[in-house]
């Protein structure tokens, strides 16, 4: 820490001292990764960034059902959070990346999302004396696709949290913040609402399994998930099971963004039927409703709400 330090304070004095020019100078891995993060140089018309649909202020996700790409494009999926990635196994809905470079360089190739080939990006990135100067101090090589997707995961990987009212609690560092009823709704988390059974783990991720929650019949709802990915029949509907931590940031949810609210995604788990009679493949454990009382759905809210970083507190 103190080196890196030392080194940034050195290299702003020796800038200012030449002043070459407006040209900045990136001195890390994570600072490239984050300048290209929020740069729309990966974008076909310059017109996206990750940023457009990871926005910070809604911890990485989108606050629209479909976000839009190049060309007013609408996605087909709802846009997760980019926080909390580290230690997941697998990336997507579906699952198709296992690592965070590979994931990276997705959007920029998705045609509904940045639509430039890998080609042209490395292309831009080498003609621009910022990122050049950048990619040759750094790694000591000129920009390519693996380091483009290396340096982007690097500044994903920062983007952790655990500095919410529920790891104070549970640090025992402050138990001020978690009230009564989000202690009530912890505890219906693990029992009688059978969150837990897939949303365990540090990050609430289940060991990013994939489960059927009942948002496919084949008609209407027909994204078929993991499925499309493994060919397996048992994946039919079946989806990664998301974090749930800032999930009062992420709104709307589910793969596709049907609900709004978290009071709204909390009556669908009570009961299915209410919102999709016709749910092909869905898991047992949401066969019956849960019989939840407005209490306890109160609680329940509670508790996800105090799943929110410290840096999102208003
Ligand atoms: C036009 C909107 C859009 C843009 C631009 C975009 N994303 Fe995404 N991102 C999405 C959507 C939608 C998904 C989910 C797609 C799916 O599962 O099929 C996603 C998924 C992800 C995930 C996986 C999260 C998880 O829980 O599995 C990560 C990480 C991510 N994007 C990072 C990035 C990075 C890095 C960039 C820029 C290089 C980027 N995204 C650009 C919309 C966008
Ligand atoms: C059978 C496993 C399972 C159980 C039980 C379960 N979930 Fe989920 N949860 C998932 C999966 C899988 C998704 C994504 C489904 C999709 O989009 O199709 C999800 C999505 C969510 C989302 C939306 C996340 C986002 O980013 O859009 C929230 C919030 C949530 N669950 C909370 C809960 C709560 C609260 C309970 C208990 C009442 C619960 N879950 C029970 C597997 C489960």
């Amino acid at each position: 820490m103190k080196n890196h330090f030392a080194l940034s304070l050195g290299a702003v004095l020796l800038l200012s001292a030449c002043s070459s020019g407006p040209e900045e100078l990136i001195l890390s891995e994570i600072e490239l990764g984050k300048k290209l993060f929020f740069d729309s140089i990966l974008s076909r018309d310059y017109s996206i960034t990750c940023a457009s649909c990871h926005k910070p202020e809604f911890a990485f996700a989108d606050n629209v059902a479909k976000s839009i790409g190049v060309y007013n494009q609408a996605g087909s999926r709802n846009t997760p959070s980019a926080m909390n990635q580290t230690d997941r196994n697998f990336y997507f809905w579906d699952g198709r990346a296992e690592t965070l470079e590979e994931q990276a360089l997705g959007p920029i190739q998705n045609p509904v999302e940045m639509d430039l080939p890998l080609s042209i990006a490395i292309r831009r990135l080498k003609e621009n004396e910022t990122y050049r100067n950048a990619f040759y101090s750094i790694y000591g090589k000129a920009p390519s696709k693996d380091l483009l997707a290396s340096a982007i995961a690097a500044y994903e990987r920062t983007l952790e949290t655990d500095n919410s009212p529920f790891d104070k609690y549970m640090q025992g560092t402050d138990t001020s913040l978690f009230s009564e009823s989000a202690k009530r709704g912890l505890n219906l988390f693990n029992t009688k609402a059978k969150c837990f059974d897939c949303h365990f783990g540090v990050d609430f991720t289940g060991s990013d399994q994939f489960k059927n929650i009942g948002i496919y019949n084949g008609k209407d709802l027909n994204d078929a998930g993991r499925y499309a990915i493994t060919g397996n029949k048992k994946d039919l509907g079946a989806f990664k099971i998301p974090g749930l931590r800032n999930i009062a940031q992420t709104a709307p949810y589910m793969h596709n963004g049907m609900h709004k609210t978290l009071r709204e995604v909390i009556d669908y788990y009570d009961e299915p039927d209410k919102f999709i009679a016709n749910a092909i493949n869905r898991d047992t454990l949401l066969s019956q409703p849960l019989g939840l009382t407005e209490e306890e759905k109160k609680d329940l809210e509670n508790f996800l709400l105090s799943l929110s970083d410290e840096r999102f507190a208003k």
